[in-house]
This record gives structure tokens, sequence and C-alpha cells, in this order.
């Protein structure tokens, strides 16, 4: 079969990587693409938010399956008119995808179904919020409502600072996903995420990962969208994964039915655990970048099968088989990010990595000029290694990264620290 994914990062190279293992795949388009992709694939040049530039292509290159991997499609309803036109999508609907796209309505959603999550209240204007939050203790968490980039949360760590957060919410910075704010008690816990596939009904569990969201070593500077991730992530046990389960995802996905919007796809529920009990900090409707790229190592070309049954509503035939194993992934990223950056840096060194099941490097923001691979973005290259144990996986990505000469570049020295 003939498949298009949408987008262009570590994500998008490790879902191409992963399905072009598994012999129902003809062949793989990619919109927009980047230089790594542009090895495995045919890379395309398509807006994604677009949908009829979308059915165009799908119609043009005879494509029988499309795949949704960021948010900004999902929540602009690309997935709704592309299933609309009879085409074999995955990616949930524009509806279903407030379970990202809005905090506020995912805070409901946790409220009707007794999810454990952090306590909050929500405001649509200033003053209440202000009123509100002078009655509480600090550490308190300010949250823009919509989608901001991974800039829309504040961990206040005093009164002063969360008042000046949803001033600065309230006062148009974060555009229309400012419109509404969630002011949530700060949970303490260990943070870890749950990738579950849905096809509606069923929820199967495709792994656990941890993520390294701050620039610096020992989780120390500014947010980005994540320096690393590996998994397994131990905490998630398959006790605590139980629990996650049976008290978060079956009653959201119930609740989601019963408000006639059905959720299929993928679900990636951050969690903060506490002896040994999750609590809900957010859903994503769509695969985690970096968690992505250690997900597909581990699994191969079996999440072809999996995508396709979600998205025909038939995930109760699936079966994973999980090996023993664990992946570790290191991104490299264009010195300056998470702030500003240059671009057009080169990159040397890739053509003599190694390229296999154990080892992999994603490209991320990557352009290929003259023959020449470029930095062309802030998150650049994921360094991904597969292994029996998670330190030799770690020791293989820094090894691996070791022949990578780009000047233009760092990475966090310590991805893996908090399982090891
Ligand atoms: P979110 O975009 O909701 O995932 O928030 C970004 C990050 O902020 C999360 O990954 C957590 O590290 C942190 N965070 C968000 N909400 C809370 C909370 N209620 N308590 C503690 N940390 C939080
Ligand atoms: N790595 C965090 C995310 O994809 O949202």
């Amino acid at each position: 079969m003939n498949i298009l994914i949408l987008g262009s990062g570590g994500r998008e190279h490790s879902l191409a990587w992963a399905i072009k293992q598994n012999p129902k795949c003809d062949n793989i388009f990619v919109a927009p693409g980047n230089a790594g992709i542009a090895q495995i694939a045919k890379c395309i040049s398509v807006d994604i938010l677009n949908a009829t530039q979308i059915v165009n292509t799908v119609k043009e290159y005879n494509i029988d399956f499309v795949l949704i991997g960021p948010e900004a499609p999902l929540a602009e309803g690309v997935s709704d008119i592309l299933k609309r036109e009879g085409i074999l999508t995955f990616g949930p609907s524009k509806a279903s995808s407030q379970l990202e796209t809005s905090k506020k309505f995912t805070k409901e959603i946790c409220d009707a179904c007794g999810a454990p999550t952090a306590e909050y209240k929500s405001f649509d204007s200033l003053e209440p919020a202000l009123t509100y939050i002078k009655t509480k203790r600090a550490p308190l968490v300010v949250k823009a409502d919509g989608l901001a980039a991974g800039k829309g949360v504040i961990i206040a760590t005093d009164i002063e600072m969360a008042l000046s957060a949803v001033n600065e919410i309230f006062s148009g910075s974060f555009g229309n996903a400012g419109a509404s704010v969630v002011i949530e008690e700060f949970m303490e816990g260990e943070e870890a995420s749950l990738f579950v596939l849905v096809d509606g009904e069923t929820i199967l569990p495709i792994g656990t990962a941890q993520d390294h969201k701050r620039v610096g070593d020992g989780d120390t500077g500014l947010n980005t969208g994540g320096m690393g991730a590996y998994s397994p992530a131990p905490i998630l046990n398959e006790i605590v994964l139980n629990k996650t389960i049976e008290r978060i995802i079956r009653p959201t996905m119930r609740e989601m039915v019963r408000r006639g919007m059905p959720f299929t796809g993928v679900l990636y529920a951050g969690l903060m655990i506490k002896d040994s009990d999750p609590r809900l900090v957010e859903y994503n409707v769509r695969f985690g970048d970096p968690e992505c790229q250690v997900l597909m190592m581990r699994l191969g070309g079996q999440i072809l099968d999996a995508l396709l049954s979600t998205a025909k509503g038939k995930l109760s035939d699936v079966k994973i088989n999980w090996a023993d194993d664990h992946s570790l992934t290191v991104v490299m990223a264009s010195n300056g990010y998470p702030g500003s950056y240059e671009k057009g840096t080169e990159i040397a060194g890739l053509a003599d990595l190694p390229s296999n099941s154990n080892f992999m490097c994603f490209h991320a923001g990557t352009v290929e000029r003259n023959g020449k691979v470029v930095a062309n973005g802030g998150r650049v290259l994921n360094i991904t290694t597969r292994a029996a144990t998670l330190i030799e996986a770690q020791k293989n990505s820094y090894e691996m990264i070791e022949n990578i000469d780009w000047p233009g570049g760092f990475y966090r020295k310590d991805i893996g620290w908090r399982a090891l």
C-alpha cells in the first residue's frame, strides 16, 4: 500500500522508518519531510493544514492510508475532512482533539468521569482569576487554555508570579489560546507518559516513556519540546499502568463516547505518579516528539498493522509483540534553542553513522543543501539506540554522537539519569 505521513520532525522520521519495515508498505510519502526522511521516503511539498491540497495529493499518488503526525492539522479538522472524503486516516476528529487543544475541556472531562488530576478552577476573564489566586497558596500552576507551543504553562512559585501569569495570558500574548485560563494545584511526584491506541472503544497500550523537557543537564533551564527520552519508563510498572488505564484512560474514553465524540488515534497521557498512584497532568492526541522515536525503535514494523486497525475500528484484533528491550534518544539542538538560534549550520559525519534496528539517527530540523545536511530548526537530530538494558542504550547513543561533527549544535549529557 501507499502511505502518506504528514509532518517533518523526528517523530515522522521514526514513524516512516518503522512503517517501512512492514511488508504491507509499498511506498511512503511524507509531507513536507526533512533531509533524513528524504533518504527513506518521497518528500512532497504540501501545506499540511490545507485539507484540499492533501486530498489532491492522495489522489495524485494513489495513497491508501494517511497518518497525521502533529497536532496542528488535527486542531484544524484535517482528519474529519479526509475521512469525509472516504480516505483511510489515522488521527482523531477536531472535536475529540479538544483533549489536547483545550485544557479546560480536559479538566471538565476529568470532573465528569472522576479521573484523578490536579484540583483546578477555570476563568474566562481576568478579575475573578486574580481574586481566586489571592485566596490560594503557592506553588500554583497557571495554564493558557489552548495550544501555545509548549509555552502556555507557568509554574508559579509565588502568588505574585501567578498574578502576573494570568495578567499576561489575558493581555493577549497567547492569542486565542489565552481566551481562558486554568489555575491548578501543583502536583508533586515523578512524571511519565503512557501511549495508547484507541479506536473509539478498544484501548491498546503501546509503550511508556519519560521525556526531558528542560534544556539543561540536571533538568535545569528553560522548557523545550523535549531534549531526550527513553522507553520503557520504570515508574510506570504493570500496577501503575493498570491503574492509569482503569482510573484515567477508560473513564475518559467512555465520557468521550457519551458526548458523541469517540476518540480514535493515539492518546498520550502525561502523568504525575506519587506513591504508585497516577494523576493526569495533560493529554495529547498525537505521538510525543521525541517519545515516538524510542517507541518506534522498540515496535518496528508491527506499528503499521496497529495504526491501520485503529483507523478501521478493529483494534481488538491487534496484539503487540514486546521484546524485553530498552530504547533511548538524545536530541541534538541548534545553539541558542529554545531561544533564537542560527539556521544553515553544516552537520558533518552523518553518512558514516550506523543505521539499523538498534542504531538510528532520526532527523528533525534538517535540509539538504548542495549535497550537505544543514540545520534548519531548533531540534535537529535524534540519536536513538536500542539495547538489552537502558544503560547500554545510553552508552551507545552517546558513543554515536561522538561521530557527529556539528559546532552549531549541543545536547544534554544526562539523558536517562532518572531511571539510572
Ligand atoms: P503541560 O503542557 O500541561 O504538560 O505542562 C507542561 C509541564 O508543566 C508538565 O510536563 C509538568 O512538568 C508541568 N506541570 C503541568 N501541570 C502541572 C501540575 N498541576 N503540577 C505540577 N507540574 C505540572
Ligand atoms: N515531548 C513532548 C511532546 O511531544 O509534547
